[in-house]
């Protein structure tokens, strides 16, 4: 497809007839050029086990075509049909407690179970066969959101599946009774068929078992979306995840491989007045995992979602300013859940295209404007953003940290990525995010903020980039554990004693409201306190007060080329620390620009998203803004946003 797409999931089936023709007659009114079908239909497409009702959605898809509309074909195994969960009731799954799901939802079956396997295989290959060669079908939407509600499932087929995972990633018991360190409360394993998941306890479960079994799911939830994918020939391929951000349960560095074309799903919290930020980290990880080229923006709301504590209509203008912030960040589609609000079912409360009140709403005509200036943004597709400052991100440290018996149960792994990165948001800096194992020797400044999981491996990678010249930035409780959760030897932090050139003596977490004083003026640090001795590193700033006063809060070591800073605590003023560090380490920054002002350079193109009510002024940007065809004056108005293609 040309340009970026414009469109959203369509669900005609809930719709008679007139309805659906004029569905797309109101599709070519605001410039829709996509849409997400046929995702939830599989009890419509295939009403009893064999028999397939085809004839709907031909008609749908041909209409559609007519009206030069494309098609993103969804598989519709997410939604598993009740003749499947009749004949098959031990495919649904069963949760860590031991709760067996119910149906009348969706995600009702398990990805590991043998007869899902087999009836997914039955009918997508018809689908496949089907749909595959029309020219309306651009692109394959497999199965919704992989992981969520459900990452890990309980039942007997996953436990069986769970031994075989096992057998392969260790092949002998030794290797597995070591690796999860089994000598602990007695847990040797003599025989395979001893082990079972990890199900809930009235204590705690061993934490190694804990983060295979997290692992195991997410393979088996590829491996579902794998087998369809071979299936599915000719055109691209994808899922869409469910919010790179928020979708702990999945290891979306392991799916990047096995998409075509990343595509992401993002709501807004409403809860959050930073929400905006957060948006641009869930669509700055998007185009991480795509490589740093474009992804697809497949959900987003064009206001209240009905699955929060309170379901907020969007503010004027911030919807479109919720979709450019993701082309901003690299998307080539801005797609919606869904086109028209549903009448019935659970989800008849939540926004759409066509809303409710019809055309004659401001909603609506904020869709049409919006897929007109969509529609002007057609060049921008396919450039790509560049950034000189990468986050780690890993998964697989989220995972642990956030298992039971921490020093704190404020550790918590967004909590401290969310921090750095909207303290460098702030500041105007792009940033990308990486593997821990990633190359990152093209970066100026790379920052760990939770890297408490990190393997030998890439503690060497990043002492590596520093040593070759490169700024590093390590938040505490880092580099504490291995792959399998076993403590790297020695003083903490094991594996970053050398490139941080300090060790860490004891943890003294603060309790809720307690702070400790920095030794800078009115420096703040929360959350956690530590005896840092520095071993090479030159101390930075220190503990004014608490269980460390005197000692080390914030450290810097000169490493080869290159220099590794460490923070021992979370302070208030880290947008200030960060800022000094970015510009030590030699990051290209715009000059003053207003707080609220997001800038982001995409390719040739600038974007300017003024988040706040006032008017912003954006000296030294100059060229034509796409959005108004005009050149570009220099100020982005209130609540407005601008896009300048620059000679
Ligand atoms: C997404 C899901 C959609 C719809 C949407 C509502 O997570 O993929 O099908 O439920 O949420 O916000």
């Amino acid at each position: 497809m040309a340009g970026i797409a414009f469109g959203g999931d369509y669900n005609p089936e809930q719709w008679p007839r007139e309805v659906q023709e004029e569905d797309v007659r109101l599709m070519r009114e605001a410039g829709v050029t996509m849409v997400s079908l046929g995702i939830f239909a599989w009890a419509l497409l295939e009403p009893a086990e064999g028999r397939y009702e085809f004839g709907w959605l031909d008609e749908v898809v041909d209409r559609l075509h007519a009206a030069g509309i494309a098609v993103n074909l969804g598989t519709p195994t997410a939604a598993p049909p009740p003749w499947f969960s009749l004949k098959h009731p031990d495919s649904r799954p069963v949760t860590r407690e031991g709760r067996r799901v119910g149906t009348g939802g969706r995600e009702h079956a398990c990805s590991s179970h043998p007869a899902f396997r087999h009836a997914t295989a039955e009918l997508v290959s018809r689908l496949a066969q089907r749909y595959g060669d029309h020219p309306a079908v651009v692109m394959w939407h497999v199965h919704n959101e992989y992981g969520a509600p459900l990452g890990e499932c309980y039942c007997e087929a996953s436990v069986a599946a769970f031994r075989e995972w096992l057998k392969v990633r260790y092949a002998t018991l030794d290797a597995l009774n070591h690796a999860w360190g089994t000598t602990f409360w007695g847990q040797h394993y003599g025989d395979w068929a001893e082990i079972d998941a990890p199900r809930w306890s009235h204590t705690v479960v061993n934490p190694a078992q804990r983060l295979d079994y997290a692992r195991f799911a997410n393979d088996e939830h590829r491996g579902h979306y794998l087998l369809q994918k071979e299936l599915l020939t000719g055109k691209p391929v994808t899922t869409n995840f469910a919010g790179t951000v928020n979708c702990k349960s999945m290891d979306l560095w392991t799916w990047a491989g096995d998409v075509d074309v990343i595509a992401n799903d993002h709501y807004l919290d409403a809860e959050r007045p930073d929400n905006h930020i957060h948006l641009a980290m869930s669509a700055d990880l998007s185009r991480s995992l795509a490589g740093g080229g474009p992804w697809l923006l497949m959900e987003h709301s064009t206001g209240a979602v009905n699955w929060q504590r309170w379901g907020v209509a969007k503010r004027p203008g911030e919807m479109r300013r919720n979709s450019l912030a993701h082309v901003a960040r690299g998307s080539d589609a801005v797609m919606f859940f869904q086109w028209r609000a549903s009448r019935f079912g659970a989800e008849k409360f939540h926004s759409a295209m066509v809303p409710h009140a019809g055309t004659d709403s401001a909603l609506w005509r904020d869709v049409v404007r919006l897929g007109a200036e969509v529609g002007r943004l057609a060049e921008v597709a396919g450039s790509r953003v560049s950034a000189e400052v990468a986050i780690v991100w890993d998964w697989e440290s989220y995972w642990a940290l956030e298992l039971d018996w921490r020093p704190s149960t404020e550790l918590r792994f967004l909590e401290r990525v969310e921090a750095y990165y909207a303290a460098l948001w702030r500041e105007h800096v792009t940033v990308d995010f990486v593997h821990p194992s990633a190359d990152i020797s093209g970066y100026r400044l790379v920052v760990a903020p939770s890297a408490y999981l990190l393997t030998e491996g890439s503690a060497k990678n990043l002492q590596r980039y520093v040593e070759d010249g490169g700024s590093l930035v390590v938040s505490y409780f880092s580099g504490i554990v291995n792959e399998h959760d076993t403590i790297h030897p020695g003083a903490y932090p094991g594996v970053l004693r050398e490139v941080l050139g300090l060790s860490v003596e004891e943890f003294h977490p603060l309790r809720d409201d307690e702070t400790v004083a920095l030794g800078r003026p009115d420096g703040v640090g929360r959350i956690w306190s530590e005896r840092v001795r520095p071993a090479g590193a030159r101390t930075v700033q220190s503990f004014a007060t608490g269980p460390d006063a005197g000692h080390a809060a914030v450290t810097r070591h000169n490493l080869g080329a290159g220099v590794a800073w460490y923070i021992a605590t979370a302070p208030d003023d880290l947008r200030e620390l960060l800022a000094e560090i970015v510009v030590r380490a030699g990051v290209t920054r715009p000059g003053e620009l207003p707080d609220a002002l997001e800038m982001v350079e995409r390719g040739p193109y600038v974007f300017l998203i003024n988040h706040a009510d006032a008017a912003a002024p954006v000296p030294g940007v100059v060229g034509a803004d796409l959005i108004s065809g005009a050149p570009f004056t220099g100020e982005v108005p209130a609540g407005g946003v601008c896009v300048v293609r620059t000679p």
